[in-house]
This record gives structure tokens, sequence and C-alpha cells, in this order.
């Protein structure tokens, strides 16, 4: 039998996955690590602590691995997106990670539309200008931090770091690439005109590969610190999105992905790169070759629901906190909730603006908040999948994959509000059975990822619209629509009173 691994580099823990070549998940380890939040909005983690969490991730893996270690044939990864990762001339790390959920940089995202103008922007990058992104961190640093800024000569997204670390070897690869507004997404090439307009040098930008790309072997230290075997060959990977992507056999026009992690993904496949989306949705490369996908972000999805944990129910399991949640109606009862914990992405890009509970009486017992939470996430993920329905896309069957797949009625929920069929998957590992994808049709396992797909990805069960709620859900995704235009100024207004 052979093998491979999928490493997924998350924004709370590193995921190592080792699959054979029937798709089936042999073993899984973990490791968490925190994240780092200096100031209100700042959001940053320690490279190295990324590349320490996953050595001892796989350390435990190949410890328990009873085959001989040469049978692994491959690594490959996904990585959290946007992060950036400065180097200097020795490629050691210049100050902290700053990651895709970090909101210091609206300063930045103003001047980049004041330089370039909204319609070059997206004409090169597809993409409109967000804290999130990684070209904000940048001028971030440019502008306040202009002695790191100086020594950089290199930047690297998370996934690339630690790659590098079992490598040696700096790169890219357009999937991710296409994440930091610094990339000419059709053309798949470091676009001179950004990188010129803002001062950055084009040598600090890695060279660009494709996510099934052969890097190389990982050297004789890591192999040694692991237990690897010094021919693992390693392949690039691609963003968490893309890898969930593959992991979900989103591969040909038609497929659409639910993906509910800390943030939540509506996904769907794009075989051109040159549709107008007008920046209302992210439009990046795949880490299908020369395929790309569209996606809507609601930042706080499943954060939502470890927020609302934490704090009412501390010392419980998210079971407890959800029995009872399929006898609350449609609606909890008149709650509605908006998941707004730290700014929004689609459709409404505002780095200001927070959640709010509307309709509270005493009568609401503490499930029906919780029913109200997931209501929530899910119809901020719907207001992206309306993006995409009226952009002409059908959109009638839906995967869902993540913390958001795990509940049976969260996904009758997620069938009811989007209208559509939804489909579980059996196995359903996300982003680290992409990386795992894309270790396996690397090796040559397969003539396709699409071929991969069809031999490790398995549907268990659907879950079909329900008729009556379908129609209650249209009238409170109405009143939904409605909070944001409403609340928008009170959140401005009290920005000056947050911690
Ligand atoms: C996508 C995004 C998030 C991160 C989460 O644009 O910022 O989904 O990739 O890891």
């Amino acid at each position: 039998m052979k093998y491979v691994i999928g490493v997924d580099l998350g924004t709370s823990a590193v995921k190592v996955l080792l699959v054979n070549q029937h798709g089936e998940v042999c073993d899984e380890v973990s490791q968490a690590y925190p994240l780092l939040h200096e100031k209100s909005g700042y959001s940053e983690q320690e490279p190295n602590e990324w590349v320490e969490k996953t050595t001892l991730a796989l350390k435990e893996l190949i410890d328990r691995f009873d085959g001989d270690v040469t049978s692994i044939e491959g690594i490959s990864f996904s990585g959290q997106m946007h992060g950036l990762v400065l180097l200097n001339e020795e490629k050691e790390v210049l100050r902290n990670a700053i990651l895709w959920n970090d909101t210091r940089t609206t300063a930045q995202c103003e001047k980049i539309y004041e330089v370039v103008g909204n319609e070059r922007l997206l004409e090169i990058t597809k993409n409109p200008a967000l804290e999130g992104f990684t070209l904000p961190k940048l001028l971030w640093v440019q502008e306040n931090e202009p002695e790191i800024f100086e020594r950089a000569a290199v930047f690297l997204l998370p996934k690339d770091y630690l790659r590098y670390h079992m490598t040696g070897q700096i790169h890219a690869e357009y999937s991710d690439a296409a994440g930091t507004l610094l990339l000419d997404i059709q053309k798949k090439a470091w676009s001179e005109e950004m990188c010129k307009l803002f001062g950055v040098d084009l040598t600090i930008c890695p060279p660009l590969v494709e996510s099934h790309h052969l890097v190389g072997t990982i050297t004789a230290q890591f192999a040694f610190e692991t237990g690897l075997s010094e021919a693992t060959k390693v392949f690039a990977g691609g963003a968490d999105n893309a890898c969930g992507a593959i992991g979900a056999g989103i591969l040909s026009e038609g497929k659409t992905l639910c993906s509910i992690g800390t943030s939540g993904v509506i996904l769907s496949h794009e075989q051109r790169g040159d549709r107008e989306f007008e920046g209302k949705v992210h439009y990046f490369n795949h880490g299908k070759k020369d395929a790309y996908y569209t996606m809507g972000v609601t930042l706080s999805a499943g954060h939502s629901l470890s927020w609302f944990k934490d704090t009412f129910a501390q010392n419980e399991d998210f079971e407890t906190l959800l029995q009872g949640l399929e006898d609350v109606p449609a609606g909890a009862n008149g709650l509605l909730y908006t998941p707004y914990l730290s700014g929004e992405r689609t459709p409404h890009a505002d780095a200001d603006i927070r959640g709010s509970f509307i309709g509270m009486s005493a009568s609401h017992k503490r499930i029906d908040f919780a029913r109200a939470v997931i209501e929530g996430i899910t119809f901020s993920l719907c207001e992206s999948i309306d993006i995409f329905r009226e952009s002409g896309k059908k959109i009638e069957t839906i995967v869902s994959i993540g913390g958001g797949a795990k509940n049976e009625t969260w996904l009758q929920i997620q069938a009811d509000i989007f209208d559509a069929v939804i489909v579980k998957l059996e196995n359903e590992q996300g982003p680290a059975m992409g990386a795992a994808m894309l270790a396996a049709y690397g090796a040559g396992w397969f003539p396709s990822l699409d071929e991969c797909a069809d031999t490790f990805i398995r549907t268990v069960k659907e879950f079909h619209p329900n008729e009556d709620n379908v129609k209650a859900y249209k009238a409170l995704f109405e009143i939904y629509k409605m909070i944001y235009e409403n609340t928008k100024t009170l959140n401005k207004a009290l920005k000056p009173f947050r911690g």
C-alpha cells in the first residue's frame, strides 16, 4: 500500500492526515497554536510556531505508523490564506506573520484604491482591496515598520513558509498568490504594475508554480526530526479554500461548496478567469491547473458559534449546547443574529460593522439564541449564494463541509435557507484531504485531479429543502438583510468605545 500526507495549516491548529491509495484516512494528528491579538483588530502568529507544531504532529503520525516510511510517497499542503510572512536575506523571519483576520489595514486599502483605482485593480487582480489581503499588510509594514520593510528579501504565505522550512526551497503557488492583490490572476504572473505602483520590489515575490508541482524532497534535518523518509516528495499545495474545494470534488462548472470553519465560504467553480463580478465576490485561481473559483466569505461563521459557546456555555460541549435545536421553529421564535463579530467581507466589505441579536424577549431560551446564531451564519452565507444566482449561475446542489456539516439539523437549515439540496460527504476531511489529493495526483497515482476525486470522495447523505421552511426563511431573509443598513451607523458610533 502507498500513502500520502495532507498538511492543513489552519488558523487555530495544524492537522496532518495520512491517506492511502483508496482515499481512506489511516491516521490524523492535530496540534493547536495560539492567535496573538496585541491590540483590537490585530491578529498575528509566529511562523516558527507553525513549524514546531507541524514537526510534532508529523512525528506523532510517523511514530504510530507501522508500515515502511518509504511507502509514504508524497506530502502537500493547504494553508490559511493571505497571511504575510517576511524573511530577510538569510531567510530568517523578520516579524510575526500578520494574518487574514487582522483588520488594521483600512487606511492601506483606501490608499490602494486611490493609487490604482477600482477599475484597474479589478482588471489585474479581479478582487477588491480588503483588509485581510496581503498587499495592504505589506503596505502597513512599509509605513509603520520601515526598517523591517527595508530588510525584507522575500515575502511568503503561511504554508509556503512551512514548505520552505521542510525543503529549503522558496516558492509560491497560484491559488494562494491570488489572495495577495499582487497577482495578475489571468496572466498567472506577479503584476509588475502593482509592484511598481506601491514601491514593492518584484524580487521579493517568490517564484510561482502549480499546486501539484513537485518542489523537491524533504531535508535530511526534517527527515531526522519527524521520522519521514528523505525521499518523501513535496508538492506545492494550495490555499485552504482551493484545497477545501478539491477535497469536496468542486472541480467542474456548476459545482458549489459551503465550507464552515472559523470563517465560512460559499465557493463556486469557474472555468474562466475573465468573468465580471465587480469585486462583489473573491475571484481566485484554483488548485486545479488553469481553473478558477469565485467565493463569498462570512468572516465569523464557526467562530460565531464557538464564541457563543465559550461565552455562554463555557463548560459544555457543542452537543449539549445544541440539544433541542431541531425543536426550535425556523426563525428562532422571532430572534435574528448577524455574525459580524469582527466585521464582514461578503456582501458588506466593512471592518467596522459588529454583530447583533434583534428581537430578544424574555421568552427566549438559550437554545433559541443558539438556533439564531446558526441561522444568522447561514443567512450571511446565503447572501453570497444570491450574488452567484443573480450572475446567472444555477445553484441546485451544494456540498457542505467543515463544522457546519457535523450537525444534521444545521445541514437541514442550510437546505431550507439556501433552497438547494445539501450533500454530506463520507469521511469529510476538508482542506487536508484536498492537500493529500494534490500529493496523490502530483505523485502520479491518477492522470487527473478529477479522477483522484472519483476514487477519494463519496457522498453519504443528502438533505432536501422542506417547502414550508423555505417559505418561512425567504421572509426572514428579507428582514435579516435589513439589519446591516440599520445597524451600520450605530456600530460606527460605538467604535471609540471598543476595547
Ligand atoms: C479567504 C480567507 C479565509 C482564510 C481562512 O479569503 O481569508 O477563508 O483562508 O483560513
